[in-house]
């Protein structure tokens, strides 16, 4: 698997990263994860190369990152382990978010919850040090903590070394030059995927400048990208997948023209002899200030073959040619 590295910090990843959402379970994901599948996957991930996993608190309320712990127990100097700050449920310091499973989310990165969260990471995890600490949304009003506080706390924890690295999530390119700014950060985390680009024109750039490394989720835009998601999928009220809500492109008229596009990616796919999940990867990995991406994975399976995706190289002239292909779809959806 190729590795690159965090930013300045000096950690080397590799490119492609368990993603370890699904892991914490709950509606969104459609239906109940098992744990002792989670591990699985997660040891799986491992065994094929991937070091890099990330995680977070609101992942299940902390189950995601007591999974991970259980997973890489006796293996933790083999991983890269990512988490973050900023999503807080357990009193109403911050500032109302969303509703997870029934339960108010709130985003906080006041220096008091931020120092509380690293604790309970740490535990969670099972270790002494998280590598890559990011910050998982931007404060927001009414209790917006100044960026500087935020990163003043976050600098302290790197020098006591509770974490190795800082990462920023989800920032607006204003956001990201005021962090930056203020201390050293090491990495950005953002949607980004064949199907959501927004991020070229500015943000991946920026994170270009600053010699940033770049994380990009839902590049598997939750399965839909892998050719796996046909159109008799159905999903549970509350996934994020179902009828459309949140995610345009699972709209059944959405969904069955990505199906068509990847259909005429057969070509493609033969050539270089691989799945259409790890052509996707492949692509995204290839696009200009992308260092690594995320994939999401419930099975063993499926972070088996995420991780080839990994090192796997598509010449220009194809990337060219998928590059036009998803323009193409671009007016339906987003
Ligand atoms: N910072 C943030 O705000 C933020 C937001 C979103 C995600 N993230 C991070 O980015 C990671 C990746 O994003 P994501 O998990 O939302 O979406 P994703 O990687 O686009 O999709 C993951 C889902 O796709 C399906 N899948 C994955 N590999 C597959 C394969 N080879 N074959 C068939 N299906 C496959 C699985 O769903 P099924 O098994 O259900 O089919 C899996 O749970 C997250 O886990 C998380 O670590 C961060």
């Amino acid at each position: 698997m190729r590795t690159r590295k965090l930013g300045n910090s000096g950690i080397e990843a590799s490119v492609v990263g368990l993603g370890a959402w699904v892991l914490g379970g709950g509606t969104v994901w459609g239906k109940d994860t098992d744990d002792a599948e989670s591990i699985a996957t997660i040891r799986a991930a491992l065994d094929a190369g991937i070091t890099l996993i990330d995680t977070a608190p609101a992942y299940g309320f902390g189950r995601s990152e007591e999974v991970v712990g259980k997973a890489i127990h006796g293996r933790r100097d083999k991983v890269v382990l990512a988490t973050k700050c900023g999503l807080w449920w357990d009193d109403q310091r911050g500032s109302y978010f969303c509703e997870f499973d029934g339960r108010p989310m709130r985003r906080s990165l006041r220096p008091d919850t931020v120092t509380t969260e690293v604790e309970n990471s740490l535990r969670r995890l099972g270790t002494d040090y998280i590598d890559l600490y990011q910050t998982h949304w931007p404060a927001i009003d009414p209790d917006k903590t100044p960026i500087a506080d935020t990163m003043a706390c976050l600098m302290k924890l790197k020098e006591q070394g509770k974490i190795r690295a800082i990462g920023v999530s989800n920032v607006s390119p204003a956001e990201l030059a005021e962090n930056v700014a203020a201390g050293d950060v090491a990495s950005n985390q953002f949607r980004y995927s064949m199907l959501y680009r927004a991020p070229e024109k500015d943000i991946l750039p920026a994170c270009q400048r600053n010699h940033l490394a770049t994380l990009t989720y839902m590049s598997l835009e939750q399965g839909l990208l892998t050719g796996k998601v046909g159109m008799d999928r159905t999903f549970t009220p509350g996934d994020f997948r179902s009828n459309g809500d949140w995610n345009p492109w699972y709209k059944v008229e959405n969904r069955g023209r990505v199906l068509a596009m990847l259909a005429r990616f057969k070509p493609l796919t033969e050539k270089y002899a691989c799945t259409t999940a790890q052509l996707t990867i492949a692509w995204t990995l290839a696009q200009s200030g992308v260092t690594h991406t995320l994939a999401g994975a419930r099975r063993a399976i499926q972070a088996q073959e995420n991780a080839r995706g990994g090192d796997l190289l598509i010449d220009s002239k194809d990337l060219a040619a998928i590059r036009k292909e998803v323009e193409g779809l671009d007016e339906s959806a987003q």
